[in-house]
């Protein structure tokens, strides 16, 4: 059997029967995989109770699914192959059998430092193989993983820590990112003297960089000389398919960061399934993705679906642009990669130095490449589609959400029709829909509103960390019945749809999901800001930038900006530096007090004509003053 979708008429056909009879859509996708007992209810739980369930009673582990089955056909095919940052540094190759080895390694030694099923490990750590198999080894023993992207700064990581209730962490001594070093173990050894962060009992430290770190006695530990010792053996721990596989940090409109919970069986089945159909991934085709396993794209595109599908995968280390804006490529000429998935802002980036990068390289193995993040824009689907795909490729542009799991609208590469920048029709299982202002669904098909789902699909979020009510509260208390996505949306005559971007409080910086309420927090904590009011604003490169109009006390000095630049850096990591800090005497406020941030985003972008209904405002003229010294660039 198989959940391959092969032609259009077949996505449609299973697309009806997945909306029909879901259960039985679903049932037979997981009966592909291997189960150590079968579930007893398909699926239960809608978006009114918050309390979806897929596979229940099934047991099962994700390991077994990636590795173990595949051993007596693949064993000594590709698994993984490890390209550094350097171009002169030697890649690194794993067979299946060899990933499952190393996994089972770093399992038991895992096990060996006191962490069992349930413990909530984080992983700060580089592009380097050693945190794809972490992941797995953690999965493979029931333990949590929860990685934090390696541009979070010490604060940063203390607060998922501290949420987390984390026990291990393992950590790099440093991580190569271009020609820099990001010092990871400095940054772990500053966050552990936070408050909060007394849960965790160990760090097992890589060596990536051989750069000088202290090693604390009772705490820390070497990598190597952890997992000295250890057996090859380690039968992976039977899991309940609602157990929770991970946790990941994801920004929201309001509050601190959300540790999105994804449990075993539906994520599984959601990154396999969306994986197999959205790439057409085929025997001895090369598959990369771009993305770093410290988001949801490289949890479900790096690692789980590939593997999943028995499909080796593609680790990169490195940038864009080192050494030059040319080795995007000359990894696709040298390794002949034959799907290829990245981000807008990368292909922007690229576009911005110029196509003889582009040229200089052989590109004719491509045969499918794929878009992620953000919205593409109409300039960059049409740079990416003739320099990079030469017209011959399709574009999945592919939407999603750290909360869904998987891919949710895409083309499904070969099948479905293109329109540039639509991400065009649903997955099966997937049931969007556009609402109005009021909630009502708009049944006209040409329409535009607020993108929502109608139905649970098995990759959805189960919950937030330690915050159930929030998680109600955050996806079902706008539109009461459905799961609310932050996204606005156009539907076309045909039905394809088009995401416009986000509708709530949440920046899309250069794919980077970022709130604005945590960057005002983290300006606040100076002391010469009064007060501060972010909003993103159309930026050519970065999909969006960072906009602060801050009110200042007058003891402030000239270095103010700096200042705050430094404590947003401080605060969050180098990823949500504002783009443009303008100093204000006020922000304008409702007479309830409320920021009225339509305004001000009107004013980033410098759209000074329309401003709208002012007239509720507490002070109309603070806006003329916001006005005159808008930083235009
Ligand atoms: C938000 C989710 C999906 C994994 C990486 C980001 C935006 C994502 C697209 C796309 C237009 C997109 C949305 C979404 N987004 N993909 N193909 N076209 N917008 O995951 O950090 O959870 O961010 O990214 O606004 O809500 P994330």
């Amino acid at each position: 059997m198989s959940y391959r979708i092969t032609d259009f008429d077949q996505y449609k056909r299973d697309y009806d029967l997945s909306v029909q009879n879901p259960e039985s859509f679903w049932e037979n996708v997981a009966e592909n995989f291997t189960w150590d007992k079968k579930w007893t209810k398909v699926q239960s739980g809608n978006f009114s109770d918050a309390n979806i369930k897929w596979f229940e009673n099934g047991k099962l582990n994700i390991t077994n699914n990636c590795l173990d089955r595949h051993i007596p056909t693949k064993a000594n095919d590709l698994a993984l192959l490890f390209i550094a940052n350097s171009p002169e540094e030697i890649d690194k190759r794993f067979t299946f059998k060899e990933l499952l080895d190393e996994v089972s390694l770093t399992a038991n030694m895992l096990k060996a430092q006191g962490v069992q099923k349930g413990d909530r490990v984080i992983l700060y750590m580089s592009m380097v193989p050693e945190l794809l198999i972490s992941v797995l080894a953690c999965a493979r023993i029931g333990a949590v993983h929860s990685v934090v992207f390696g541009g979070f700064s010490a604060q940063a990581l203390a607060g998922r820590i501290e949420d987390a209730e984390a026990k291990l962490i393992i950590t790099n001594d440093g991580g190569y990112r271009g020609d820099k070093i990001i010092p990871l173990k400095n940054i772990v050894d500053e966050a552990l003297l936070l408050e909060g962060c007394e849960s965790v009992e160990k760090v097992i430290v890589h060596k990536r960089v051989n750069n000088i770190i202290n090693m604390s006695p009772e705490r820390d530990v070497d990598w190597d000389a952890a997992r000295e010792g250890m057996s090859l053996n380690c039968p992976a721990e039977s899991m309940d398919a609602e157990d929770t596989l991970f946790t990941l940090y994801t920004s929201g409109s309001t509050g601190k960061p959300k540790g999105i919970k994804h449990t075993v069986a539906g994520y599984m089945v959601w990154a396999a399934y969306t994986f197999e159909n959205v790439f057409q991934v085929e025997e001895n085709d090369l598959y990369w993705c771009t993305a770093d396993i410290g988001w949801i794209t490289g949890h479900s595109y790096i690692t789980y679906g590939p593997l999943l599908n028995g499909k080796s995968t593609v680790m990169f280390e490195g940038v864009p642009t080192y050494p030059d804006a040319s080795r995007f490529w000359q990894i696709v000429e040298k390794y002949k990669i034959t799907h290829f998935y990245t981000a807008p802002t990368a292909i922007r980036a690229l576009m911005g130095c110029g196509d003889e990068f582009v040229e200089k390289n052989d590109l004719s193995s491509l045969k499918v490449i794929g878009s992620v993040g953000e919205p593409i824009n109409d300039e960059a689907w049409h740079w990416y589609n003739e320099k990079v795909g030469k017209k011959k490729c399709p574009i999945v542009d592919t939407w999603w959400q750290t909360e869904t799991g998987g891919i949710m609208i895409s083309p499904l590469a070969n099948i479905t029709k293109l329109k540039p920048c639509f991400a065009t029709l649903p997955l099966p299982g997937v049931r969007p829909v556009l609402l109005d202002e009021k909630g009502q669904e708009i049944t006209s098909i040409e329409a535009e509103g607020n993108l929502c789902m109608k139905h649970p699909w098995p990759g959805v979020v189960r919950s937030i960390w330690g915050d159930h009510e929030r998680y109600k509260q955050t996806y079902f208390s706008t539109y009461p019945g459905y799961y609310f996505t932050g996204d606005g949306c156009r539907r076309d005559s045909e039905g394809f749809f088009r995401i416009t971007g986000r509708v709530d409080d949440v920046i899309n910086v250069s794919g980077h999901r970022i709130g604005t309420a945590e960057v005002e927090d983290a300006i606040d904590q100076h002391h010469d800001v009064i007060e501060a009011a972010v909003v993103g604003y159309p930026h050519d490169i970065k999909g969006q930038g960072i906009y602060a109009f801050v009110m200042v006390s007058k003891n402030a000095t000239e270095k103010i900006k700096e200042e705050i630049i430094a404590s947003v850096v401080k605060y969050i990591g180098p990823i949500a530096k504002p783009d443009k800090i303008q100093i204000v005497k006020g922000l304008p406020k409702t007479r309830s007090g409320k920021i009225m941030r339509r305004i001000l985003r009107k004013i980033a972008a410098a759209e000074f004509d329309s401003f709208g209904d002012i007239s509720t405002l507490l002070d109309p003229e603070v806006v003329e003053e916001i006005k005159s010294g808008a930083i235009l660039d």
